[in-house]
């Protein structure tokens, strides 16, 4: 064996066993994120609380990782808005949509404004999470609902957080979700949930976790430039 096929071949041992390490990696990750929220669901309770309450403990939860971005969070939510809901679930859903506004829809050197306002309709509350950043075209819409769907896959994306944004919503806590969003034009997710669930609405923590229906869409805003982002990896 000559000298150079000996280099070439631990070259591709080193290559081959630095992938298996970050797949290892990616592994562990994923565990602990579906540890997350198995330990979410097993300490889930249902009760009364007030919309603004449950709102407040998050946010302050989210204020020592936020404080490293140049971005605002603005929040709006009444006092007095009674829910008989899943407090838990309300709480993981806006963690993750705030989280994926700092995370993906500014860029490098901006300074985005993420606003969380909330009202009532009836017997319903509508939470709307609205950034001013980059936007999303129409395919990313779509795709974004998909479990490991990621446009930051390697670099600490795991791509769960809108599948099980997706699922809480709509199973857990009995309500339904639109996304808004166009390229340059920013985002916005749009939750209705029933103030109270009723018994056919309440499927409590034993839903299964599906993949999306994909049935949030709503008609995206304005006029679409083709898909930037490309498709997962
Ligand atoms: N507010 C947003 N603005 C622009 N793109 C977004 C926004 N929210 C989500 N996305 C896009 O949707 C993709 C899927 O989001 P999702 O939360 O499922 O995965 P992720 O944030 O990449 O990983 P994680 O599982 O760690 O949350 C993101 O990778 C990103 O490309
Ligand atoms: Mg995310």
């Amino acid at each position: 064996m000559r000298r150079s096929e000996l280099a070439t071949f631990l070259q591709e041992m080193l290559e081959g066993s630095q992938l298996v390490e970050r797949n290892l990696h990616r592994a562990v990750e994923l565990m602990r994120n579906f540890k997350q929220v198995a330990a979410d669901q097993a300490s889930e309770q249902r009760r009364l609380f007030d919309l603004a309450d449950v709102v407040r403990e998050v946010t302050d939860t989210l204020k020592p990782s936020l404080k490293r971005y140049p971005h605002a969070l603005v929040v709006d939510v009444p006092g007095k808005i009674t829910m008989d809901s899943y407090p838990g679930a309300l709480g993981q859903v806006i963690i993750n949509l705030v989280n994926n506004a700092y995370l993906h829809a500014f860029e490098e050197g901006s300074h985005g404004t993420v606003k969380l306002t909330a009202h009532q309709e009836h017997d319903r509350v509508v939470i709307e999470l609205r950034d001013d950043g980059v936007g999303m075209t129409e395919a990313m819409q779509e795709q974004m609902f998909l479990p490991f769907f990621s446009t930051k896959i390697g670099r600490g994306g795991t791509g769960l957080g809108m599948s099980i944004v997706d699922n809480l919503v709509k199973k857990t806590l009995g309500g339904n979700l639109h996304v808004q969003s166009a390229p340059g034009e920013g985002s916005v997710f749009r939750l209705e949930l029933p103030l109270v669930m009723t018994r056919t609405e309440d499927v409590g923590f034993n839903a299964h976790f599906q993949p999306s229906d994909r049935s949030h869409k709503k008609a995206a805003l304005g006029c679409h430039l083709g898909n930037g982002f490309g498709s997962a990896p």
